[in-house]
C-alpha cells in the first residue's frame, strides 16, 4: 500500500484509540499501530474504488477491520494458543505488557472495532458479528485439531475458512454490501477462497520463510494440523496459486479491475512478507 494510504489509516486509528497512563490503552495502540501489512484495508479500499466510493467513506470501516485482526492477533500469540514470541518484526504484546493485560487489549480491540462498525456502518453490524464468530471458532477448532490424530482435509479448510477466510470475506464485500450491490454474496464467497489461499502461502512461509520480511516467530507449527501435513509444499503451493488466480479471474468477471490488479501486484509480498 502507498505510503500515503499508510499514514491515512494510521491517522484514522489514532482518532478511536484512547491516551492515557493505564497499561491497557497502551496495549490496545501496540499491535495495530506496529505495522501490518494492512492486506484487508488495502482490499476495502481497492473494491470501494471500483465501485465508486471515495476511500474517506471506508477509512473508519478500514480501521475496525484492522482493530479486529489485531485483536486476534494479540490472542493467537498467547502461550496457551500459538506461543509465539514476535509479531509484525516487535515483541508480541504479551512480552511487552504481559499475559494479562494481552488479554484484556485484544478484547479491547474486539470491542473497539464494534463501537465503529454499529456507530458508523450499521447496516454491517450483523455481518461483522457473524464473522467475528466464526474467526474465534476457527481458531478454536485449530487449538483442538492440534490433539486430533484423526482429521480430513476437510477439516483442514473448514478451519482456514474460518480463522483466516471469514474476515476477507467481509473485507471483499463490505463496501458492496453499504452500496446494496447484489453481489456482494459473491464477493464474500471470493475474500472466503482468498483467505484459504492466504492461509496456506502463511503455513509455507512458517516452514520456509525469513524472520526479516514475516517477522513473526518461525518453526512453530510443527504439531499444528495445516494443510502441509496432508500435502507436499509444492502441491499446496500450487493449490493457493491455483485459488489465488480463480480470485482475479472472478473480480475481473464482476468488473473489478482495479482490485484484481492490486491483487496481482502484491501476490509476491503476501507469499514472502
Ligand atoms: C496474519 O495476517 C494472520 C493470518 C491470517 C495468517 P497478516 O499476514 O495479514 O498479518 P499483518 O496484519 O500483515 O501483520
Ligand atoms: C491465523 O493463523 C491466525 C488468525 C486468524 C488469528 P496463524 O496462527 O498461522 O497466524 P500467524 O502465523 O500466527 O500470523
Ligand atoms: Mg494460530
Ligand atoms: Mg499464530
Ligand atoms: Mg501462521
Amino acid at each position: 500500500m502507498k505510503e500515503e494510504k499508510i499514514t491515512k489509516i494510521k491517522h484514522r486509528m489514532e482518532k478511536w484509540l484512547d491516551n492515557g497512563d493505564w497499561k491497557i490503552y497502551k496495549a490496545i495502540r501496540y499491535t495495530p499501530l506496529s505495522g501490518g501489512k494492512l492486506l484487508r484495508s488495502s482490499i476495502i479500499l481497492n473494491i470501494g474504488k471500483d465501485l465508486g466510493i471515495d476511500d474517506e467513506d471506508l477509512l473508519d470501516l478500514c480501521v475496525a477491520v484492522e482493530f479486529f485482526h489485531s485483536g486476534t492477533l494479540i490472542h493467537d500469540d498467547l502461550p496457551a494458543i500459538d506461543d509465539a514470541s514476535f509479531r509484525r518484526g516487535k515483541k508480541a504484546n504479551h512480552k511487552v505488557f504481559g499475559e494479562n493485560i494481552a488479554i484484556l487489549a485484544g478484547d479491547g480491540l474486539f470491542f473497539k472495532s464494534f463501537i465503529i462498525i454499529s456507530e458508523k456502518y450499521p447496516k454491517l453490524v450483523f455481518d461483522f458479528s457473524k464473522v467475528a464468530y466464526d474467526v474465534l471458532v476457527g481458531e478454536a477448532i485449530d487449538v483442538e485439531l492440534e490433539e486430533k490424530q484423526v482429521y480430513t482435509e476437510k477439516d483442514i479448510y473448514e478451519m482456514y475458512r474460518k480463522k483466516t477466510g471469514a474476515l476477507f470475506g467481509f473485507s471483499f464485500m463490505a463496501a458492496a454490501r453499504l452500496e446494496e450491490r447484489r453481489f456482494w454474496r459473491k464477493l464474500k464467497e471470493i475474500g472466503e477462497s482468498f483467505g484459504i489461499a492466504f492461509q496456506i502461502y502463511d503455513d509455507i512461509k512458517d516452514i520456509k520463510g525469513e524472520f526479516e520480511k514475516v517477522g513473526k516467530d518461525l518453526g512453530k507449527d510443527i504439531n499444528k494440523k495445516t494443510i502441509l501435513k496432508l500435502k507436499s509444499i509444492k502441491q499446496a503451493e500450487y493449490e493457493a496459486n491455483e485459488i489465488y488466480k480463480k480470485v482475479i479471474d472472478n473480480l475481473v468477471f464482476y468488473g473489478l479491475n482495479r482490485t484484481a490488479d492490486f491483487l496481482k501486484s502484491v501476490q509476491n509480498m503476501v507469499k514472502e512478507g
